[in-house]
């Protein structure tokens, strides 16, 4: 969570620093600021949206700086907690992303020596232990104030008389961006894609040094080479093109995601274009861990593979695999993380590669610290994902599932070709749905007046029941919960009434039967119902109070269909109720903490 900024250059920095920071704040928003460094240095920082800052903030003067955007975890959002931080003689500024779990020690220490802490932070030690090690040598201070902090951490220094900027991390992601005559410093691609895309990924235990003119990369105490990429994402990725929101926007380029994450072996009706297993058959058993959207992604992947390759899967909450101490030995492991950076995926994924397990990532950034951990990487190609609510990367990483599944060398080659004839069709169904609105707009409206609703799902729906109500809840703050239909009547029953609507995802499968008998118990009850159905089923309208209409798809890419239509509806119910769709409250896209 938290973004960082740093830029050095000939410009002026405030303009490019607020810039930056809008293109980060998908990574926290509840508060913000820029250090800016002329003569002296000019703090600006206040708990508000950066919109806001850019328009009140006094102009400072110079040409190097560093911003920062915030999600609260030491102290609540508040001028005096927001970054940047400064030492006692306003001489050295420091934005942190990350958590320093000693830092009470480290304040008790610094304050019984002189330092002057305001803030509730842990972030500001940092200043003050590089004020305290300081002997005419930024570098080295910043290194010996890190050699006493416990923790993560993603920090960039900036110092009067010094002209440069000092970066360095561990366990948090941080970027230097290549410039001509300006550099930059980031948390992440997006920040930077306005000004350069030449991106150098730093490692823990870097110190990064860039100067206008130059980057130096100190590593273990002496000069290493880290290689400079080039990065295919452009700044069109990261702005509306005329939507009112990023979800809205994200929601309708999923017909182009599929394709591009089907790429050209599954495209191509060639039968010159081959592509290798992503597994190869001597796997026996996976294990896939994540959390939030990609869990669900997960919890299909398991219909998926179990169903095509006859290979035990278990799909685990990795924050509540990292708690175990009992390591499960398993042939290989498959992490879902589209940011590639949620901490509570990263550390189960370290233990892994430690006990020799296999790793494979599915995840949408390049770069990212998960496939530096992993033996193999799966891109997504969902394109830069700003709204907090993961849309578009969720239905890549089933279509990356969906590849993963059938590159198995032991799928039947008939049922394969069947499927990918009808993955080609994919990207032609969604757009059916996002073509279907007005429909999904009106069971939004009224849904929009409830405070509470229930999501059914069965067999390799029942994830979309979960991942439906995650959204729903999400981004308009109704109360919602995700079931598998059978279990309703094991508890939730007790719940339902005339107050309650139940969302019910009827597909075309072996589970529709008794779906169907589902649906009345929920009536029965008074419970108003919504179905997402197909637009081949005459009886459902029969049934229900309303019925989103879907196309109908073989049963697997079914889960596809249906989330694209419950995106729209969670998208549409929160504009209704007015909330902040692309930022909802408390929230960050990219969690790294645990
Ligand atoms: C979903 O809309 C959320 N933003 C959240 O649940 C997210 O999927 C989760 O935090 C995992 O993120 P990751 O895929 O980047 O690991």
């Amino acid at each position: 969570m938290c973004g960082i900024i740093g830029y050095i250059g000939s410009r002026q920095a405030q303009s490019i620093l607020l810039n930056s920071l809008s293109r980060l704040e998908y990574r926290g928003y509840d508060s913000c600021g820029i250090a800016v460094c002329g003569s002296g240095i000019g703090v600006y920082k206040d708990a508000v949206r950066v919109e806001m800052l850019q328009k009140v903030s006094p102009p400072l003067d110079g040409s190097v700086g560093i911003g920062h955007t915030r999600w609260a975890t030491h102290g609540e959002p508040s001028p005096m907690n927001a970054h940047p931080h400064c030492d006692c003689n306003s001489k050295i500024a420091v934005v942190h992303n990350g958590i320093i779990s000693n830092y009470q020690r480290l304040r008790q220490q610094l304050t019984s020596e002189g330092h002057n802490l305001v803030s509730e932070t842990d972030s500001e030690v940092i200043p003050h232990l590089i004020e305290k090690y300081y002997e005419g040598n930024l570098e080295k201070a910043v290194e010996a104030a890190l050699d006493e902090v416990e923790g993560s951490y993603a920090v960039v220094v900036l110092m009067v008389g010094e002209p440069k900027l000092v970066a360095a991390k561990k366990d948090a992601p941080l970027i230097i961006g290549v410039g001509d005559g300006e550099n930059f410093i980031a948390s992440d691609v997006p920040a930077i894609l306005d000004y350069t895309n030449r991106v150098i990924y730093l490692e823990d235990g870097d110190i990064g040094v860039i100067t206008k003119d130059g980057v130096t990369i100190l590593g273990n105490k002496t000069g290493v080479d880290r290689k400079e990429h080039t990065v295919l994402w452009s700044s069109q990725d990261v702005q509306k093109a005329g939507y009112e929101h990023f979800m809205l926007k994200e929601i309708h380029e999923q017909p182009r995601v599929i394709r591009d994450t089907l790429g050209e072996y599954m495209l191509s009706t060639d039968p010159g274009v081959e592509r290798g297993p992503i597994l190869d058959d001597s796997v026996e058993d996976l294990l896939i861990l994540a959390c939030g959207t990609s869990y669900h992604a997960g919890l299909i992947g398991k219909y998926v593979i179990e169903e095509l390759l006859g290979i035990p899967v278990r799909v685990e909450l990795a924050s509540e695999f990292n708690h175990r101490d009992r390591t499960i030995a398993s042939m290989m492991a498959i992490a879902i993380t589209q940011s590639g950076e949620t901490a509570d995926v990263l550390i189960p994924m370290k233990k892994l590669r430690q006990a020799q397990t296999r790793t494979l990532v599915i995840t949408n950034v390049p770069g990212s610290t998960a496939t530096r951990i992993a033996n193999q990487t799966v891109y997504t190609k969902a394109g830069p994902e700003v709204g907090v609510a993961a849309t578009k990367t969720f239905v890549a990483q089933l279509v990356a599932l969906y590849e993963l599944a059938l590159s198995y060398p032991g799928v039947n080659p008939r049922i394969r070709e069947h499927l990918i004839a009808e993955l080609r069709q994919l990207p032609a169904k969604v757009q059916q749905v996002l073509d279907n609105t007005h429909q999904i707009e009106n069971c939004a409206r009224y849904l929009s007046r409830y405070d509470n609703v229930f999501f059914i799902g069965r067999g390799i729906n029942f994830p979309i029941a979960l991942e439906g109500a995650l959204k729903l809840k999400e981004i308009s703050y109704i109360h919602a919960e995700g079931y598998a239909a059978g279990e309703l009547k094991h508890g939730p029953f007790a719940l339902l009434d005339r107050d309650t609507p139940v969302i019910a995802i009827v597909a075309h499968d072996n589970t529709y039967g008794v779906m169907l008998t589902n649906i009345k118990e929920v009536k029965a009850r008074k419970s108003p119902v919504i179905a997402v159905a197909d637009d081949v089923d005459e009886v459902i309208g029969e049934l229900v109070d309303l019925v989103i209409r879907v196309p109908r798809v073989g049963s697997i890419f079914s889960p596809v269909v249906n989330t694209v239509a419950l995106q729209l509806l969670a998208y549409h119910t929160a504009r209704h109720r007015g909330c902040s769709i692309d930022f909802p409250r408390n929230l960050a896209k990219s969690v790294t903490v645990e």
